[in-house]
């Protein structure tokens, strides 16, 4: 692959809001190279966005390995869309449909960002997963089983790249609780943080190379007391 500019870029895949728009927002003050990708475009219109839904399944392996290629040298590649909706009843619909972004899509997006960094043979792989990675949840069930998964994928993806002895690195974010949409206006408790604090807190720790960072700190409390609580709190 010809390099076509000597800054390398980094690439935000779900940017159009909360932590990812914060991160976009972050990059685009600090003048670092910076790509938004998202399903709606109309929302940046000063800067670099390229459009693509994880959830059309048959063209998000192309369209990925095409914007790593042009935008080549990419550094990082954030994965931050998600989704997520509390279940009540047994109907498998919101089930199926966080299923189908949160593993599908995020495995597809992982995969394409790691063939990349292999063949270029370094980068940086990022992925925003959650607390909730820790335990399972009675109201929350498929979304806690998905951030597991992605959670077990990247440690995955760094064993593969540890075993190579390749530089390119994993860094799983798991934030606690973010002041966005996905918070549908719920609890506005002290342990819920401004996505731009938790944009901040995610740069640092990327650039610091970090494997696992919980954002806001205070997040690393709330797994804490995820992991000792008995099931019947959970549900
Ligand atoms: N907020 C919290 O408290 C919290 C806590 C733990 C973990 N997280 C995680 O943080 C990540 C970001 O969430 P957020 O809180 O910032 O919520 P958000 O504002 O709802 O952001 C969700 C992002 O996902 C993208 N997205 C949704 N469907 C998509 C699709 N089919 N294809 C591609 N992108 C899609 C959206 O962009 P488009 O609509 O433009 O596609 C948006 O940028 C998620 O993975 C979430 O699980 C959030």
């Amino acid at each position: 692959m010809e390099k076509n500019s000597q800054r390398s870029t980094s690439i935000i895949i779900g940017s159009s809001s909360g932590i990812g728009r914060a991160l976009y927002e972050l990059y685009r003050e600090m003048k670092l190279p910076v790509v938004a990708v998202s399903r709606s475009t109309e929302w940046n219109t000063d800067g670099c966005v390229e459009a693509l839904d994880l959830n059309e399944e048959d063209q998000v392996d192309e369209k990925l390995d095409s914007i790593f290629k042009r935008y080549h040298p990419v550094r990082e590649v954030y994965l931050v869309s998600g989704t997520g909706d509390l279940e009540s009843d047994f109907e498998p619909d919101i089930a199926l449909r966080t299923i189908r972004l949160n593993v599908n899509g995020f495995t597809r997006a992982a995969y394409a960002a790691s063939r990349y960094f292999e063949s270029v043979q370094t980068g940086h792989l990022i992925g925003i997963t959650s607390v909730a990675a820790v335990r399972g949840s009675g109201v929350a069930r498929s979304y806690n089983a998905s951030k597991a998964y992605q959670s077990r994928l990247l440690e995955g993806i760094r064993c593969h790249f540890l075993k190579l002895k390749l530089p390119v690195q994993i860094t799983e974010v798991r934030p606690g609780f973010v002041d966005t949409a996905m918070m549908k206006g719920g609890d506005k408790a002290f342990w819920v943080s401004s996505a731009g604090k938790a944009a901040n807190q995610i740069f640092r720790a990327v650039r610091r190379k970090q494997k696992t960072v919980y954002v806001t700190k205070r997040g690393r409390l709330v797994a804490w007391i995820l992991s000792i609580l008995p099931e019947r709190f959970l549900g």
